[in-house]
């Protein structure tokens, strides 16, 4: 038993920080405020908070009462990030949740972690590679091109639109996706459906990586100033064009039509929309003052992040019926649907979906460049096979890792289901969160007494109060998602069982070999 919970001290951290040559420090706090929103605005808020609002099959949405979902989920994360802050600053190494948790819980459950990392970054990019998709076919239409349906989707959304004109649907999204299941070629009796632009930009980033043009904390404060730019523009057109009627219409529900419990299935949706702030603390190496700059990177991210979210959403459900913004492009759809000048609208159209394809881009490179580090720290610690840990001897980049990567997020892009992938991320990233805040509360009683340069407040209710709030948007989740996640776990046990246990460094050294 005990060999499931060694602990990788602070100092064999920083020694293989010497044995491969640190990171230079050069990011201030903004820096890192830059880093974590520049992660953190993608699909969420571009594309999953339309059935966030009118819900789906599985579950009722909030309507325009997803504000309150904004503010449920901003603050199980803002006690969950007090967490992540004091750990960041206390563990000031890259690997994020995977290494603190080596550092702190043991070997077990880093790489329960690790493996959980994988469904934070790899499945939630092909939820951002489809959202990507949504906004780069509305954009292609401007331009006068227009896609086959069964090339831009997938078999649920298609079977879904089906329904919805069914049932009376007349939007333009609606029409179109529907239109897939009719127009595909057919292969063996099925019609083959695929969501090609996604595909594809899953195969261009993962060349970009593999070749090595990594950003830059310059060219990423330019790509947030971009993303607020377009959120800002989106609300302050959209302001002009708000109809008090539509957030409270008693026909269609008055403001919370399906009460809390479509807020919470809301919140749990629109979780997606505020992963990434975490990612702050990837860059902990390379953080000039790591003690005082991490937790204020790590907050203040999520803060500007929150008073974007909220804004936005206030004015997405002022423009038009909520029922009718449960599409992949809401913002698109809440511009189609707003009376105004055809103009303006469709102008607006052009420069929101411009604007959101650039914005997942940035999201796709920052967690596709992530993936493939965290895979090379857990090789480095024996977990993971070395080839993962290769690095290209041109390029300076772990090639192995990130072609790996590119594949499996690319195949699943083409085919997945957006809603499906953004659940299963969301439950992985809600148990990486209850993981970092359970260590946090163990660590303090464990080491009472080890330097802690961040202390997150208000302990023990901080990180129980993030336990339990994370714990509560898990069980707002469908069932098939936990069942998805339970499997995904096991294998990941089994793998540790079978590999990481027999080839960890730090059980070598344990049984008296070389470090
Ligand atoms: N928060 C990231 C996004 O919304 C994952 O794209």
């Amino acid at each position: 038993m005990s060999r499931l919970f060694l602990r990788k001290s602070v100092q064999d951290c920083e020694d293989d920080i010497r044995e491969r040559g640190g990171l230079r420090r050069s990011l201030n706090k903004w820096h890192l405020t830059a880093l974590g929103v520049g992660a953190t605005i993608g699909a969420g808020i571009f594309a999953t908070t339309g059935t966030a609002i009118v819900g789906d099959p599985l579950r009722p949405g909030a309507g325009p009462a997803i504000v309150i979902s904004f503010l449920l989920t901003a603050m199980t994360c803002g006690f969950a990030a007090l967490c992540y802050a004091e750990f960041a600053a206390m563990v000031p190494i890259s690997g994020s949740a995977y290494t603190y948790a080596y550092a702190s819980l043991g070997e077990l459950v880093a790489w329960i972690i690790g493996w959980d990392l994988i469904i934070e970054y790899a499945v939630g990019n092909i939820g951002v590679a489809i959202g990507w998709s949504g906004y780069f076919r509305e954009l292609l239409t401007h331009f006068g091109v227009s896609l086959p349906a069964w090339l831009a989707t997938d078999y649920r959304s298609a079977h879904m639109a089906v329904d919805a004109v069914a049932s009376g649907a007349v939007d333009a999204s609606s029409i179109y996706l529907a239109s897939a299941l009719a127009t595909a070629p057919q292969i063996f009796g099925f019609p083959f459906i695929a969501n090609l632009p996604a595909f594809l930009i899953v195969l261009l980033i993962t060349v970009v990586l593999v070749i090595g043009i990594r950003e830059s904390a310059n060219s990423n404060t330019a790509m947030v100033v971009l993303k607020i730019a377009v959120i800002l523009f989106f609300c302050a057109v959209g302001a002009t064009l708000i109809k008090p009627v539509n957030w409270s219409d008693p026909a269609m529900g008055g403001f919370a039509p399906n009460g809390w419990a479509g807020i919470s299935a809301g919140a749990a949706i629109i979780f997606f929309s505020y992963i990434g702030f975490d990612a702050t603390s990837t860059a902990a190496e390379e953080a000039k003052d790591p003690a005082r700059d991490m937790p204020f990177g790590i907050i203040m991210s999520l803060i500007v992040c929150t008073v974007l979210y909220i804004v936005l959403a206030l004015v997405m459900t002022g423009m038009a019926p909520w029922t009718k913004l449960g599409t992949p492009e809401p913002m698109v759809t809440a511009l189609a649907l707003a009376d105004g000048s055809p103009r303006l609208l469709s102008i607006s159209r052009l420069i929101v979906s411009l604007g959101a394809v650039i914005a997942m881009s940035s999201v796709l490179l920052v967690f596709q460049l992530g993936q493939p580090r965290i895979f090379m720290s857990m090789a480095r610690d024996g977990l993971l096979p070395p080839f993962l840990a290769k690095v290209h001897p041109r390029f300076k980049t772990p090639y192995v890792g990130t072609i790996m990567t590119g594949l499996f997020v690319a195949t699943f892009a083409a085919f997945a289901n957006i809603a499906e992938v953004v659940d299963l991320t969301n439950i992985g990233t809600l148990f990486a969160f209850v993981l970092v805040s359970a260590g946090v509360l163990v660590l303090r009683r464990l080491e009472p007494d080890r330097v802690r340069p961040f202390r997150a407040p208000w302990v023990p209710f901080t990180p129980i109060a993030a336990i339990l709030a994370c714990l509560y948007l898990m069980l707002q989740l469908p069932r098939l998602t936990w069942i998805r996640f339970g499997i995904w776990l096991a294998i990941g046990l089994v793998i540790y069982l079978l590999y990481g246990i027999r080839n960890s460094r730090l059980q070598r050294v344990a049984r008296g070999g070389k470090r």
